[in-house]
């Protein structure tokens, strides 16, 4: 067993560190950095910019050469095993090989189980001395990434601003602001760092949201917002802020059985509003999900209301939540909350969360958190 000196970690840990820069841009790939060292200092360093575009590996090499250092003898650490097949860049094994790369330290084997382990069997077999560091930070940064390799589905997140006494609005739909600004930035960041963001209904009819990235001096894109609908009853005109897809692409998803008003259909596709059609009679999560990533769509986050909140927790479909609560309190049985038709009678039937993270921000507190029956 090979064992990994403290030099190793730090140059694995400025790997992992270069592959999380370009937040919210490789999805469906995962986020990877690389960095090349000879005789104990960094002689190339890179990251996967965005899905299509060279592999971190690849970069790392690139900029050592662009730096006149050679890279024959030299070790490589990177954030992920790793990959030795074509896809729409050639195996980075082999831009190892060719390199003239000795010695390879990744921080974690490629989750897809037909893959896993051969990018560093290739490496052994070709001479390449091979270590894997088994690290946990590694896999965090590729959650969404590992999810999605393992399960085949999109990774759920759900977002929702809430009371301290656990209310998504009052009684009457107001829910601007229950949380501060501090918490709101945050909210814009889980935006970026998924490809959907999906609503229901009444989060449309009542808040009219536009559902876009505002963080201030980035420019970040926008992800596709989905609105999940049973029927399209109360959607009367298509001026919501929703359906202007000049800013960021619109879907509404909805039962085969569903008909659209005529001229509230032709409006949507004057607007290049998507209409998709599920494949079932009534809304099955499991359904929504496997239709979104057969649309390629990795990673969804959900922002309410209740009833999308409801369906997904019921469904056991959510892998994390990101819960932010202001300093109020609304109260009121009518009033919204998190989860509002649960249908627990007994205490123990009530799913437990493992909380991974706290942080206050400003004057509202965030919790992250994920039910243990789909850690
Ligand atoms: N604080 C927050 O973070 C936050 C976030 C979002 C929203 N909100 C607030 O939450 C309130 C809305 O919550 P809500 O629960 O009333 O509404 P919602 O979840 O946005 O939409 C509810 C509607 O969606 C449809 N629906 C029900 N179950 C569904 C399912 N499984 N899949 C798809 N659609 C389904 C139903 O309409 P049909 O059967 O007629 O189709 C239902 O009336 C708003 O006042 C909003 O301000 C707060």
């Amino acid at each position: 067993m090979n064992k990994l000196t403290e030099s190793d970690h730090q140059f694995l840990n400025k790997a992992i560190l270069l592959a999380a820069i370009p937040v919210g841009e490789v999805s469906p790939n995962p986020y990877v950095g690389a960095v090349i060292v000879k005789d104990g200092r960094i002689i190339g360093e890179g990251f996967h910019a965005k899905a299509g575009t060279a592999h971190a590996e690849v970069v790392a090499i690139q900029n050592a050469k662009d730096n006149n250092k050679s890279t024959v003898g030299a070790t490589i650490y990177v954030s992920l095993e790793p990959c030795c097949h074509h896809g729409k860049t050639g195996p980075c094994t082999e831009a190892v090989l060719n390199a003239g790369i000795t010695k390879v330290v990744y921080a974690t084997q490629d989750p897809n189980p037909s893959v896993a382990g051969k990018g560093e069997k290739f490496l052994i077999e070709n001479g390449i001395e091979a270590i894997c560091a088994d690290s946990e930070s590694a896999r965090q940064i590729n959650k969404i990434f590992f999810h999605n390799q393992i399960k085949k589905t999109p990774f759920v997140t759900l977002k929702a601003a809430m009371s301290l006494d656990g209310k998504i609005a009052s009684k009457s739909g107001d829910s601007k602001w229950i949380t501060g600004s501090d918490a709101r930035l945050e909210g814009h960041q889980l935006r970026v760092e998924h490809d959907a963001i999906l609503i229901g209904k009444k989060t449309l009819l009542n808040d009219d949201p536009s559902l876009t990235v505002r963080i201030p001096d980035q420019n970040y894109s926008n992800p596709i917002r989905v609105l999940l609908l049973r029927t399209f009853n109360g959607i009367d005109h298509a001026n919501y802020q929703l359906f202007n897809t000049e800013i960021a692409p619109t879907w509404i998803m909805y039962p085969q059985n569903q008909s659209i008003d005529t001229a509230l259909k032709a409006e949507l596709l004057a607007k290049n509003v998507r209409l998709i059609e599920l494949q079932d009679d009534e809304i099955i999560v499991d359904s929504v999900l496997t239709q979104l990533y057969e649309e390629k769509v990795m990673s969804v986050l959900l922002e309410g209301g209740s009833s999308i909140y409801n369906a997904f927790i019921t469904a056991q479909k959510v892998n994390e939540f990101a819960l932010f609560y202001g300093p109020r309190l609304i109260g009121d049985a009518k009033a919204p909350s998190l989860w509002d038709h649960s249908n627990i009678t007994d205490l123990s039937e009530a799913p437990i969360l493992s909380i991974h993270a706290t942080e206050k921000l400003g004057n509202s507190i965030y919790v992250q958190a994920t039910l243990k029956e789909v850690e």
